[in-house]
């Protein structure tokens, strides 16, 4: 509600104006003011990349999941991925398809400034939260929008990740895209370690047995299922320009208990709690059932593998 002013009273317009054309403005303050004003109205999701591409339902409802449930990067895969990139604690980084910002908060220590990219706004609600927490904001910034239509404001980018996030996404046009926006001997970064669905232990299969009981035997992604990418991600780098390809292995040795085994599915694309509509309680005591008679020693145990994949946009491309 405004306030009328006060009778015979001017009400006071235009201030600013009178002010700016007393004085010059102070030009220094003033693009400092603008900058702080766009970081902060990007850190507010304030330019929305919308698009009918994106299918809103493929991690609706994961985010508190997701955050709370999902392992954490270890710290033997970041500092692997620093040292053979050469990071020296300058420089921007953009994580594509951030969600809620692990990977983000677990590079922050290697670069000067990270952009998070994500179409999800629960998911950056989660990121948010997560570098509020790790007090980063000053050199985090968060947008909401989706890969291949990559943001080129804080361009150029001495590294570009995608975290369990590049098989989301049109492989070729963002491999395209992200060579564009890298300085010159700039690096991608392509990581993942799997999930419950491809797992290979014992208990994981009883896990997805269970889930297909329920949601069927083809993997549910979004309003359809899941398509394996067409190529191997190599060769897709390789195609868009991307040279010195690399590929390590770090394993992650993991211990599961039945409730974070549930709450790590409802963190999935193909077993987020939605799907099971109604019948979420009858879904978790049958999987309760289920792990306890196969498993009755209550022992979750896996080992892990994060695959990552390095390449470098060669120092001879066009500059960014
Ligand atoms: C499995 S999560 C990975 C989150 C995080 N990077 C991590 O390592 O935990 C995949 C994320 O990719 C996002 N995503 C899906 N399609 C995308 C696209 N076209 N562009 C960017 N992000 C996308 C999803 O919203 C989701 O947050």
């Amino acid at each position: 509600m405004t306030q009328a002013a006060p009778q015979n009273q001017k009400p006071q317009r235009n201030i600013y104006i009178r002010s700016i054309r007393r004085d010059p403005p102070d030009l220094k303050l003033l693009s400092k003011a603008l900058i702080a004003l766009a970081e902060d109205m990007a850190r507010r999701e304030l330019t929305p990349v919308e698009s009918p591409r994106y299918d809103a339902s493929l991690f609706r409802g994961t985010a508190p999941f997701y955050a709370r449930y999902r392992p954490h990067i270890p710290t033997a895969v970041t500092g692997l991925i620093a040292k053979q990139a050469g990071l020296d604690w300058s420089g921007r980084m953009l994580d594509v398809g951030c969600g809620t910002g692990q990977f983000l908060v677990a590079m922050s220590d290697y670069f000067e400034k990270l952009v998070g990219l994500d179409p999800d706004a629960e998911m950056l609600k989660e990121a948010r939260r997560a570098v509020a927490k790790e007090k980063l904001r000053n050199k985090v910034v968060l947008l909401r929008g989706q890969a291949p239509d990559l943001p080129s404001k804080y361009r150029p980018y001495r590294m570009i990740t995608f975290s369990r996030a590049f098989h989301w996404v049109d492989q070729p046009a963002t491999a395209r895209a992200a060579l564009e926006l890298l300085e010159p001997d700039g690096s991608v970064a392509i990581l993942g370690d799997g999930s419950f669905w491809t797992g290979a232990v014992n208990w994981q299969r009883t896990v997805r047995q269970v889930v297909e009981r329920w949601l069927g035997t083809e993997r549910k992604a979004g309003n359809t299922t899941y398509v394996e990418p067409a190529s191997r991600f190599t060769d897709v780098l390789r195609a868009a320009g991307f040279a010195d390809i690399r590929e390590f292995r770090i394993n992650d040795d993991r211990s599961w208990t039945i409730e974070s085994i549930i709450g790590y599915l409802y963190s999935t694309s193909f077993a987020r709690r939605e799907l099971f509509g109604d019948d979420v309680e009858r879904f978790e005591e049958d999987l309760t059932r289920a792990l306890d008679k196969e498993f009755p020693d209550g022992r979750f145990e896996e080992r892990a593998r994060f695959d990552i994949l390095l390449a470098k946009k060669p120092a001879t491309a066009p500059r960014a």
